[in-house]
């Protein structure tokens, strides 16, 4: 039991047990005059008590103890205000005044000690020695640095760019036209589908490829031309090697004249610049709707490439010493004419690549979730 609260309770005529000594059970009597002259003493003492308590406590926290001691449920002054039941009715009101007036010198003599306290708290903040906020961290700052994918997104946007190409930007919400129907898919293409596209409410979707810059560039750029587009693709598609969101870079070019030997030249000098000299290309015979001929493009294997430059094939390139990196095609003449070229005057090609398969054959990353959970250990390496 709180000695405090024995004090009290002793000057009130109250046993340990919170009882009355001579009021057991059913002999309970009420509280005479004299039980009122009890209350008076108690109250009188806590009246005297109440403030040199508060003020000899050093931290708020303590105040607050106190002063829970005094006014909270089952403080002093609470115990007191509940004998007042006991008092002869003729008294009551008199004394509930007296208590509620002592409540109230409590209450303000706590904020005023409270006020006191903080003044002194800050008084102390304001007088100790200033901080050098010029002081060295006492963890070193490491810095950031860029994202493999973007490292190899700048790497290739430079080789097209010595090569005499100019980046062109596109939107990553498109309109159907744009990333499908002009470049000649079908109506009923699997890749239109709700299952492999995002689509909105509205009927626009989020561009599946970056081949819809092709169709951006021809439709308000007069031929020649020569561009580089990269950005952020998104498809329906999440596992080991596919995430819904991932990056792409389309380049394509329109000029008189122009053969599949140059698309060839423009796919040797990249593979040269990216994966160092003498990098095999081949090309194979594929089919996208909006290139005629189209090709996929395989270059030696960055994995089982020798020091002396041959491959000896592994499981990667599936023993083949090539691997995959791009699509590629002439320009279909239907594209031309869904842009309002002239596919008589005109030629070009087109080739897209994604930004993720490229970082791995440049860095030998084996997993492509790599690329995106950003664990700091891994982006470290680059
Ligand atoms: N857009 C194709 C895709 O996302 C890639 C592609 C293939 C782009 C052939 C081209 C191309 O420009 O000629 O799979």
């Amino acid at each position: 039991m709180n000695p405090r609260w024995t004090q009290v309770a002793f000057q009130l005529g109250i046993n340990s047990n919170g009882e009355d000594p001579g009021t057991h059970g059913k002999h309970k009597t009420p509280m005479t005059d004299d039980a009122v002259s009890t209350i008076d003493r108690g109250l009188a003492s806590l009246r005297e008590t109440f403030l040199p308590r508060f003020r000899a406590a050093a931290t708020e926290q303590a105040l607050r103890d106190e002063n829970a001691k005094i006014l909270g449920k089952k403080g002093e002054l609470t115990a007191i205000l509940k004998e007042l039941g006991k008092a002869p009715p003729s008294s009551r009101k008199a004394i509930g005044e007296k208590v509620n007036a002592l409540k109230q010198e409590v209450e303000a003599g706590f904020e005023q000690c409270l006020r006191e306290l903080r003044r002194k708290e800050r008084e102390a903040d304001l007088s100790a020695p200033p901080f050098d906020l010029t002081l060295p961290g006492r963890v070193p700052v490491t810095a950031g640095h860029k994202h493999p994918i973007s490292i190899v997104r700048e790497e290739v946007v430079a080789v097209f760019r010595q090569l005499g190409f100019a980046v062109y930007d596109g939107p990553e919400i498109e309109h159907e036209e744009n990333n499908f129907t002009l470049l000649g898919f079908p109506p009923d293409h699997p890749a239109t589908d709700m299952q492999d596209s995002f689509w909105t409410k509205s009927g626009h979707l989020l561009r599946t490829h970056t081949s819809n810059v092709q169709v951006r560039a021809m439709k308000s750029v007069k031929p020649p031309m020569a561009f580089i587009a990269p950005g952020t693709v998104y498809r329906r598609d999440d596992d080991a090697t596919h995430s819904p969101m991932f990056h792409q870079i389309e380049a394509f070019l329109v000029d008189k004249h122009v053969t599949l030997a140059h698309l060839k030249g423009v796919l040797a000098e990249f593979a040269e610049r990216l994966y160092g000299p003498g990098t095999p290309v081949r090309l194979r015979p594929s089919y996208f709707p909006f290139v005629e001929p189209g090709a996929e493009v395989d270059i030696g294997c960055v994995f089982c490439k020798q020091s002396d430059g041959t491959r000896v094939g592994c499981s990667l390139c599936k023993h083949t010493g090539f691997i995959e990196i791009l699509g590629c095609g002439m320009i279909h003449p239907v594209v031309f004419e869904n842009c309002g070229i002239d596919p008589e005057e005109w030629s070009g090609f087109a080739l897209g690549m994604g930004l993720e398969r490229i970082a791995m054959l440049r860095y030998g990353i084996p997993n492509i979730k790599l690329l995106f959970e950003n664990d700091p250990r891994f982006l470290a390496q680059f």
